[in-house]
C-alpha cells in the first residue's frame, strides 16, 4: 500500500486490521479508526492542533497515580462515562438508577455497625442516613454490602488529603434481616472536581464550572443481584442541573431533612435488579 491519501488512508488502516483474531476487538478497533479520521476530516485538523491534543493527553498520562486518576476525569468531563453507564444499566423502572463510579472509591474500606458515625472525624455538619436496600418485588434483602463515601465539608475525599492516615467519611456496611442500614456521617456539600490539571485547563478554556452537586456515593452489592453504583443528591442542590460530569438523575435526588437540633437527616430505599 504506497500512495495513501487523505481520502483513502482511512480504509488502508482498516484494512490492515483484517487478520485480528478477536472480532470485539476488531471492531472497536476499526470504529476508532473510522470515527478518529471523520473527527481530524470534520474539523480540518492542522499539526500544531495535533501535537497539542497529543501534548494534552501526555499531561492527562502524567496526572494519573494510585491516588489520582485525570483519564477518568477527562472521560467524566466529556459525557463519555455516564454514556457508558447509561447504554450498561437500563433497568426496569422501580429500579434505583445507577450513575458515574467517580475516581475516589477506596477498595477496603473500615466495616462499620449499624449507627456507627463513618466520618470518623471528617468536618462537616452530623447527618443520620437511614437507608433500606430491597428487590424490585418489595423483598428486603438481607446481609447487602453497603459501601459509601463521600467529601467533607471542604469539598476533599480523604484520599486527597496526603497527610491523613486511615479512612474518613467512608465505610462498609452490610444491610439487617429487613433491609435496613442507618449510620451517621456528615452531610454532603458541593464541591468542585480537581482543577490543578489538563481537566481543570480544558474546562477553563470552555468557560466550564467544575463543581458537582452535593452527593453521597454508595455501592450496593448482593448476592442474585446487580451491582449498583450510584450516588444519592441533595434535593435543592443549585448544581442539579449543571453537574460537571452529568451524573444527575432526578430519581437519585432527595430531600436532606433538617433536624431541630441543626442535624440532617437522609432517607433513602435503594432497589436492587436481579443479575441475569
Ligand atoms: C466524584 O463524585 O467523586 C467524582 C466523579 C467524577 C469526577 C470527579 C469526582
Ligand atoms: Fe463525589
Amino acid at each position: 500500500m504506497r500512495n495513501v491519501n487523505q481520502h483513502t488512508i482511512t480504509d488502508a488502516v482498516i484494512a490492515r486490521l483484517a487478520d485480528t483474531p478477536d472480532p470485539r476487538l476488531k471492531q472497536i478497533m476499526s470504529s476508532l479508526v473510522r470515527h478518529l479520521h471523520d473527527f481530524a476530516r470534520e474539523v480540518q485538523l492542522t499539526e500544531d492542533e495535533w501535537m497539542a491534543g497529543i501534548e494534552f493527553l501526555t499531561a492527562t498520562g502524567h496526572q494519573c497515580d494510585a491516588k489520582r486518576q485525570e483519564f477518568i476525569l477527562l472521560s467524566d468531563t466529556l459525557g463519555l462515562s455516564m454514556l457508558t453507564v447509561a447504554m450498561n444499566n437500563d433497568k426496569p423502572a422501580g429500579c434505583t438508577e445507577s450513575t458515574v463510579f467517580g475516581p475516589f472509591h477506596v477498595p477496603g474500606a473500615p466495616e462499620y455497625d449499624h449507627g456507627d458515625d463513618i466520618a470518623n472525624g471528617a468536618k462537616g455538619v452530623p447527618c443520620a442516613v437511614h437507608c433500606t436496600v430491597k428487590s424490585l418485588d418489595g423483598k428486603p434483602i438481607a446481609n447487602a454490602k453497603i459501601e459509601v463515601w463521600q467529601a467533607d465539608a471542604e469539598g476533599l475525599y480523604d484520599v486527597q488529603r496526603p497527610d491523613l492516615q486511615g479512612a474518613q467519611a467512608r465505610g462498609v456496611l452490610r444491610s439487617a434481616v429487613d433491609g435496613s442500614c442507618f449510620f451517621n456521617t456528615i452531610v454532603a456539600e458541593a464541591y468542585p472536581i480537581p482543577t490543578d490539571g489538563p481537566v481543570g485547563r480544558m474546562l477553563k478554556a470552555t468557560q466550564r464550572h467544575p463543581w458537582r452537586p452535593a452527593h453521597l456515593h454508595f455501592m450496593v452489592t448482593a448476592p442474585g443481584y446487580e451491582t449498583l453504583i450510584t450516588h444519592v443528591f441533595r434535593e435543592g442542590d443549585p448544581y442539579l442541573d449543571s453537574d460537571a460530569v452529568f451524573g444527575v438523575r432526578q430519581s437519585l435526588v432527595a430531600p436532606w431533612e433538617t433536624l431541630p437540633d441543626g442535624h440532617f437527616r437522609l432517607d433513602y430505599d435503594f432497589v436492587l435488579h436481579q443479575a441475569k
